[in-house]
C-alpha cells in the first residue's frame, strides 16, 4: 500500500480529498453503527479514499449483499482496487452514482456511506452530489457521513447540516471520536 497518499492527492488538491489522512479504526467502527448495515440488501460507499472504512464495511455486510464504491481521484481509485481487488469500485464523481445504480440492475439502495469532504465542497456541488443521495436510497434507508469538530461553524459545514435536517426524517448526531485526527463525528440519516 502506498503510504501517505491521502496526503500528497491533499497537496494537489485540497478541497477534493478534504482531509491529511485516513480515518481512525475508531471512527470508521462509528460510521458503520447502529444504521442496520447487517441487514441492508446493498451499500454504496462515495470518496472511500484508499479504504479504511470499507475495511469495516466489509467485515459487517451480510454475505450476497450488493456493495460497491464511487471514488473521484484516480490515483487513490488505482490504490483502492490494488487493496480491494474484490470490489466493485468506479472511478467517478458521486454526483454520477444514479446512473452508476441503475447500470448495476439496481432500483435504489438500502445503505449510503460517505467519506466525501462535505465542508469542502460548495454549495452546488453539495446539492449535486446530495440529490442523488436522497433520489437512490430506500425509504427508511441509512445515509452515513462524517464531521471534523472544528469545521461544524464555518458556513458551508452549517448549510450541509440544515440540509440533512430539512432532507432526512430523522438525523443522529454520534458521540466526538476525540482519537480521530482532528477528532469528528458522525452525522446518521435516514429516510
Ligand atoms: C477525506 S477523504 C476520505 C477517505 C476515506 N473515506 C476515509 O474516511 O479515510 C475524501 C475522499 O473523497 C473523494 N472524493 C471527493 N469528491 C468526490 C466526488 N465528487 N465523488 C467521489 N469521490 C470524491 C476524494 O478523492 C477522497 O478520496
Amino acid at each position: 500500500m502506498k503510504k501517505n497518499l491521502i496526503f500528497k492527492q491533499f497537496i494537489k488538491n485540497p478541497a477534493t480529498i478534504g482531509a491529511l489522512c485516513s480515518s481512525s479504526p475508531a471512527l470508521c467502527r462509528e460510521m458503520i453503527a447502529d444504521i442496520n448495515i447487517s441487514w441492508s440488501r446493498s451499500v454504496v460507499e462515495l470518496g472511500p479514499g484508499t479504504g479504511a472504512i470499507t475495511g469495516a464495511i466489509l467485515e459487517s455486510i451480510r454475505p450476497g449483499s450488493e456493495f460497491f464504491a464511487i471514488e473521484l481521484d484516480p490515483a487513490i481509485y488505482e490504490e483502492f482496487k490494488h487493496r480491494f481487488p474484490n470490489v466493485k469500485i468506479f472511478n467517478d464523481s458521486a454526483s454520477n452514482m444514479g446512473k452508476i445504480i441503475k447500470k448495476h440492475g439496481m432500483e435504489k439502495v438500502d445503505t449510503i456511506i460517505s467519506g466525501l469532504p462535505w465542508a469542502s465542497f460548495p454549495h452546488s456541488l453539495q446539492r449535486e452530489i446530495m440529490h442523488p443521495i436522497l433520489d437512490n436510497l430506500n425509504d427508511g434507508g441509512y445515509f452515513t457521513t462524517f464531521a471534523y469538530i472544528q469545521g461544524v461553524f464555518i458556513p458551508s459545514a452549517r448549510r450541509f447540516r440544515k440540509f440533512l435536517s430539512e432532507s432526512f426524517s430523522s438525523v443522529e448526531t454520534s458521540r466526538v471520536i476525540w482519537s480521530n485526527l482532528p477528532p469528528a463525528f458522525v452525522y446518521r440519516c435516514r429516510k
